[in-house]
């Protein structure tokens, strides 16, 4: 579902923020990736809804490749790519259900649909006593909540969580890390950054450790020659 191959992201010229990546993903997975502040997590998951382009190598999504991807298919391949981010990026002016639906309204879904996607997804983050406050009414938590609704609404294949117990308090953490493992169980891939160590050393879940820019350790390594075999 998701490979990269021989893949370095490179800013400035010069600093290597990604080097040396091979990477298969496959649907429905569960991974966490792991690995100091600046190590270069994001930046993986930037490559994965393509919000930005090897240096070297290549990296292919559902079928897309990022070198020959058009720029008027990435609106498509990112609707079914769900990203959620540290400070939640939610909209100060709507409430919870106009929140979540703008993720359908901008795809132009029908109003009676889109009513019933949300008020499903708002009981699938535990949120629906909550669908008319606005996110200054809301703690953190709930507020992530909302924006993993927001994400989930679209029935992605895939979910990119980048850090985000990030901005929450630890009750919110475990809530939301449940919420994740809920979603994957139902079929859907979760990959979440986070630099949080902790939260992930006990689970049974794939991990790939990141160091200065390079997979340190994989616990499912496919080798190398496995994933190149897999391109031909
Ligand atoms: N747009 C950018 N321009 C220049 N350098 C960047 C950019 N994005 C990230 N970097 C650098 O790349 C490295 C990895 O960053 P990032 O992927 O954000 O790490 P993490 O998410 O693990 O904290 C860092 O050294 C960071 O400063
Ligand atoms: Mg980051």
């Amino acid at each position: 579902m998701i490979q990269i191959y021989d893949t370095d992201v490179v800013f400035h010229k010069e600093w290597y923020a990604l080097k040396n990546i091979n990477l298969k993903i496959e649907k429905g997975e569960f991974i966490f990736v792991t690995g100091p502040s600046g190590c270069g997590k994001t930046t993986l998951l930037r490559l994965m809804y393509m919000d930005l382009f090897p240096t070297k190598g290549e990296v292919i999504v559902a079928g897309f490749h990022s070198s020959s991807i058009k720029t008027k298919e990435i609106p498509f391949l990112r609707r079914k790519i769900g990203v959620i981010c540290p400070d939640f990026k939610l909209l100060q002016d709507r409430d919870a259900f106009d929140n979540i639906a703008f993720a359908l309204q901008v795809t132009g879904t029908a109003r009676k649909l889109i009513k019933e996607k949300v008020l499903k997804t708002l009981a699938d983050v535990h949120l629906s006593h909550k669908r008319d406050s606005f996110p200054f009414q809301l703690s953190g938590g709930e507020q992530q909540k909302v924006s993993i609704a927001r994400a989930l609404v679209r029935e992605p294949f895939i979910l990119l969580a980048d850090e985000p117990t990030g901005n929450v308090d630890p009750e919110s953490t475990k809530e939301i890390l449940e919420l994740l493992k809920d979603i994957n169980a139902s079929g859907t891939a979760v990959i979440m950054a986070t630099h949080e160590i902790h939260l992930v050393q006990k689970s049974p879940f794939r991990k790939i450790a990141v160091k200065m820019g390079e997979v340190i350790e994989d616990t499912k390594d496919n080798l190398k020659e496995e994933i190149f075999l897999d391109k031909l």
